[in-house]
Formats: C-alpha cells, sequence, structure tokens
C-alpha cells in the first residue's frame, strides 16, 4: 500500500518536472539575466553564447527527470502500470530480451509485427485463440503445435515446431513480450508460471 502510494507520488513528481522543466529553466534565466544588469553590458551579451552554471544545470537536471522518469513509459500498458520499480525493472528487461528471441526463434513465421502470414501463420496480436489461454501457447512454444486451430475467426492447420531447447527464462521473456506487443497486455509472465505450465502440457 505504501508502495503503491510512493508510485503514485513520484510519477506525479515527474510529471511536473517534465511538464514544467521548461518554464523553471526559464525563471532560472531570468533570475541570471537581471543579476548582471550592473555590469558592463558586453558582460550581458556573452552571457546568452556561453554555456553557463544555468544552462549547464539545466541539462544535468533534464537528462536526469528522462533517465528516471522516462525509462519505462513505453513499456507500460494498462495491465503493468502498477508495477513497483524493481518489477517493472525486470518486465522491461523481459521484454527487451523476449523481443530478440522473438525475432530470432518466431518472426519468420508469424512476422515482426505478429500479424502472420496468410492461411499459413496464424496471428500472434490480438490473436483471441492466444489471448485465451497463457499455458497452452507456453506449451506450443516449447512441444509445438498440431492439428486445426480457429484463430480470430480463421482456421489454420499447419504444424508450428517445436523449440525444446528453449530454457524456462527464454520462454517467459518471449510470452512476456508476445503477451505485450501489437496492443496485448497480459502483463509480466513469470518463469514460475512456465513452470507450472510446462508440468501440465497435454
Ligand atoms: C515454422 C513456423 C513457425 C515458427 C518458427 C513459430 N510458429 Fe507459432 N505457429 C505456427 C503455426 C503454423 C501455427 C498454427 C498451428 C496449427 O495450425 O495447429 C502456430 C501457432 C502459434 C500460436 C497459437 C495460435 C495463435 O496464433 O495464437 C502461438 C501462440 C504461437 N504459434 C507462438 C509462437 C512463438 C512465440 C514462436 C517463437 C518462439 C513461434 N510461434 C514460432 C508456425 C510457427
Amino acid at each position: 500500500m505504501m508502495n503503491k502510494k510512493f508510485l503514485y507520488f513520484t510519477r506525479i513528481v515527474c510529471t511536473f518536472l517534465k511538464t514544467c522543466h521548461v518554464y523553471i529553466y526559464i525563471i532560472f534565466r531570468l533570475f541570471k539575466y537581471f543579476k548582471p544588469l550592473s555590469r558592463l553590458k558586453s558582460d550581458r551579451f556573452n552571457f546568452h553564447y556561453k554555456l553557463d552554471k544555468a544552462g549547464l544545470f539545466s541539462i544535468v537536471i533534464f537528462s536526469l527527470i528522462l533517465f528516471s522518469c522516462g525509462r519505462y513509459e513505453e513499456f507500460r500498458n494498462s495491465a503493468t502500470e502498477n508495477y513497483s520499480d524493481t518489477k517493472m525493472q525486470k518486465y522491461a528487461k523481459y521484454m527487451i530480451q523476449g523481443k530478440q528471441l522473438y525475432t530470432t526463434h518466431c518472426s519468420n513465421c508469424h512476422q515482426e509485427n505478429g500479424d502472420g502470414l496468410g492461411k499459413l501463420f496464424p496471428p500472434l496480436a490480438k490473436s483471441d485463440y492466444m489471448l485465451a489461454d497463457i499455458p497452452r501457447s507456453i506449451c506450443a512454444i516449447k512441444n509445438g503445435l498440431k492439428g486445426e486451430i480457429e484463430v480470430n475467426g480463421k482456421t489454420y492447420n499447419q504444424a508450428m515446431p517445436a523449440l525444446e531447447r528453449l530454457t524456462n527464462l527464454e520462454i517467459a521473456e518471449i510470452s512476456t513480450y508476445i503477451y505485450n506487443s501489437w496492443e496485448n497486455e497480459k502483463g509480466m509472465i513469470e518463469i514460475e508460471t512456465i513452470e507450472e505450465s510446462l508440468s501440465n502440457c497435454q
């Protein structure tokens, strides 16, 4: 509970800093601008062309904001929005690894964008078949899949080869990736889920 409140708080602060940073910067500069009024005119003239303390400070703060607040933005969806920072870190790692593994092992058939290919390879993007049953997909990745299936109203009947050499961690990463890409939003899929699902394959 405490954790959730803290997360909420940091997100507000981050949003505030992100949107208001430019104004903070302008105010900062204005202060700097009015201060040297008493000095020589040439001094003030130079001011705009130098990377002074205000500029440097601004850049440092802005990078910090971008780094600490914006890191996970691209991985967030409705299922992951309440993840703690540690979980978000793990989830982001799974998404990045998962994408690589997907490109190597799956995208030849299901395509980079998850749309599948004609009547041969079913889509994974918004696939009702896949979204309805996570353990079934996990078993399909490890053991392959054959026989007639229906995906989004179309029937498919080809064989998907088994990928027995994938480790449970790799399957967790691939699963997390396919279940949180292309508008699929199922959240993180943990190794424990993979272990449990694989011990119950049909
Ligand atoms: C050689 C082509 C091929 C490769 C590689 C392949 N698949 Fe498939 N996949 C298929 C086919 C064909 C089917 C449909 C099987 C059937 O008709 O029973 C399928 C079905 C599926 C399904 C269930 C149907 C759906 O669209 O929801 C999922 C999920 C899936 N594949 C995920 C993956 C993942 C993840 C990988 C990579 C680890 C992968 N596949 C690699 C060909 C492939």
